[in-house]
């Protein structure tokens, strides 16, 4: 595997596929890998041969600065874990390769409303600094496709949404949620949890679970919330949302709407702290 930590040193990497014949997949990362990391570029690699990953921690996306800082980093793990994973290129720049002084950002194409609800309301400017960097590193890498987390679904809402209304040329490709044995969703942040911490965080998979079964049952979506938000507070979380969205463009379900009334791909969509640590996570209706 290739180590590049400059723009230059990346062209260089790449001008070895330099043909268009030879098509190659890129999975963006903020490090901290684990076994959900590793799953994208496994399924990268078996689709297009070819995989880079980058490793940027992406100062622009982080609204508060703390949890910039306590962001893990743990760059020699990660170069190993990728190498033996089969990645070719790990593009590991530092933020001034990606912000140059003097770089100007261009407008945020129009995301449907997407970046003004949930993630976006309650983080403001993480879209913003998300479809920011995305766009620099897709430009600078210029994959045929990019492979990212469905547990971030709607990060990967608001990439599709900015990759069409900007027509970036490159498919995105969302692989579903890689869990631990207790279901709790692979995460980066899981790692600042303690061990008793990082067991009862599992509760969160399992009241997605259950507002899935409930609705099936027929109960309505404004129910299912406000229940499941209590258990979660009971258990000592703090929920920010607890809801049943359209995974068209994440805006809610309404609170009396049931089984019988809506019909269209959803989306039980949840966000809970825990030891001071944000978890997020999401389940389909199918
Ligand atoms: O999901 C992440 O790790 C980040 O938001 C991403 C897509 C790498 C952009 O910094």
């Amino acid at each position: 595997m290739t180590i590049a930590e400059t723009r230059s040193e990346l062209r260089e990497a790449l001008s070895a596929w330099d043909d268009p014949a030879l098509e190659y997949a890129f999975v963006p990362t903020m490090g901290a890998l684990h076994a959900g990391h590793l799953r994208l570029v496994a399924e990268a690699r078996a689709a297009y041969g070819r995989v880079v990953v980058s490793i940027f921690v992406n100062p622009t996306q982080f609204d508060r600065a703390e949890d910039l800082e306590r962001y893990p980093r743990q760059f020699s793990k990660d170069a190993e874990m990728l190498g033996e994973a089969g990645a070719d290129v790990l593009f590991a720049p530092r933020v001034d390769e990606i912000y140059p002084p003097g770089t100007t950002t261009s407008p945020l194409p129009d995301l449907r409303g997407l970046d003004a609800r949930y993630e976006g309301t309650m983080r403001p400017g993480h879209f913003a600094g998300v479809v920011q960097v995305v766009r620099r590193l897709v430009e600078l890498v210029q994959p045929a496709a990019m492979f990212m987390g469905q547990k971030d679904a709607q990060q990967v809402a608001v990439l599709r949404q900015a990759a069409h209304a900007e027509a970036w040329p490159l498919q995105i490709i969302a692989v579903p949620t890689v869990r631990e044995a207790s279901g709790l969703a692979m995460s980066s942040r899981n790692g600042q949890l303690s061990e008793a911490g990082f067991a009862k965080a599992a509760q969160i998979h399992t009241s997605l679970a259950e507002a899935v079964e409930r609705w099936r049952g027929g109960e309505s979506a404004g129910a299912i919330s406000l229940s499941a938000k209590r258990a979660l507070e009971t258990a000592g979380f703090g929920p920010e949302y607890f809801d049943l969205v359209y995974a068209s463009d994440f805006s809610p379900v309404a609170a009396d709407a049931n089984l019988t009334t809506v019909r269209e791909p959803l989306l039980w969509i949840v966000v809970a702290w825990y030891e001071a640590v944000r978890l997020i996570d999401n389940m389909p209706v199918l």
